[in-house]
């Protein structure tokens, strides 16, 4: 077969685009149409910016952590989601853990300063406690303040709480079981303002906090590690209003925990 020759290449090469044209249209646009092509462009490119930006906003709401997710729902959670003492009492308020089979009480929170160095835990609110809504302020309240005056405490300087948050029924010892349902809002407590000594006060208090059982005899004298801080026991002042005998021991006890204080302060 021979091979075409230039003539009969160009005519051919004439008929295609002949064909094209008649086709498709001329291969030139006039400027009327080259305006509806320009804005007809300019539209489309507007439509696809426009829908990236609708894209864009969607996937950053929907990549932002769902606040749902994100809430608390384990007490450990909500205990760990207080930054500071306000948020703590703001959950305790809200929390059935802490109430006793006593109706109507009231939240007996803590109070005093947030930074103490030191750290006093009673047993839980009596009649006077539930109507004030602070720990200690009735007879053994007063006499606790006269045992801080002599180690040169005011009662602000200190932080004052107690294992109970809630006034049981008579003023019955807590229960265990009552005692394992607020312990963890008073460990969060105690993290929170993390004193340099805890002291205890009375049996109740110490054996919740040391978990061990034993006579407060036994518990006193001295300092156990406890949660990155130092904690002791001691008579509990009503013990105390009814026992004169122990006020040499107390008097000792208190001693102790002001030097320690004292030295900690020191090392820090
Ligand atoms: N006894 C306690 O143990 N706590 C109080 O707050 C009052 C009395």
């Amino acid at each position: 077969m021979s091979s075409p020759n230039k003539e009969d290449l160009l005519s051919e090469i004439a008929q295609f685009l002949a064909d094209e044209q008649e086709m498709y249209g001329p291969f030139t646009f006039t400027a009327e149409e080259e305006d509806k092509i320009m804005s007809q462009e300019k539209h489309d490119i507007e439509n696809e910016l426009l829908h990236n930006s609708i894209s864009d906003s969607v996937n950053k709401s929907t990549s932002i952590e769902n606040p749902e997710s994100q809430k608390p729902v384990t007490l450990k959670e909500k205990l760990e989601s207080c930054q500071n003492l306000d948020q703590l009492h703001q959950l305790c308020e809200e929390s059935e853990d802490l109430r006793t089979d006593l109706q109507g009480t009231r939240l007996v929170f803590g109070v005093g300063n947030p930074n103490a160095n030191l750290m006093l835990i009673g047993e839980a609110p009596g009649e006077q406690e539930d109507l004030e809504g602070e720990p200690f302020v009735g007879a053994a309240g007063q006499l606790l303040n006269k045992i801080l005056a002599a180690i040169d405490f005011k009662r602000e300087e200190v932080y004052i709480a107690n294992i109970l948050k809630h006034r049981p029924p008579g003023n019955r010892n807590p229960s265990d079981e009552e005692r394992k349902r607020s312990l963890p809002y008073l460990l969060r407590q105690i993290d929170l303002i993390q004193p340099k000594i805890i002291l205890c006060l009375g049996k109740v208090s110490g054996t919740t906090l040391l978990d061990r059982d034993d006579s407060l005899k036994n518990l006193r004298e001295e300092f156990y590690p406890f949660r990155n801080t130092l904690l002791t026991v001691t008579y509990h002042p009503a013990a105390l209003l009814r026992n004169p005998q122990w006020k040499r021991p107390v008097w000792e006890d208190v001693q102790r925990v002001k030097k320690r204080v004292a030295e900690l302060s020191e090392e820090h």
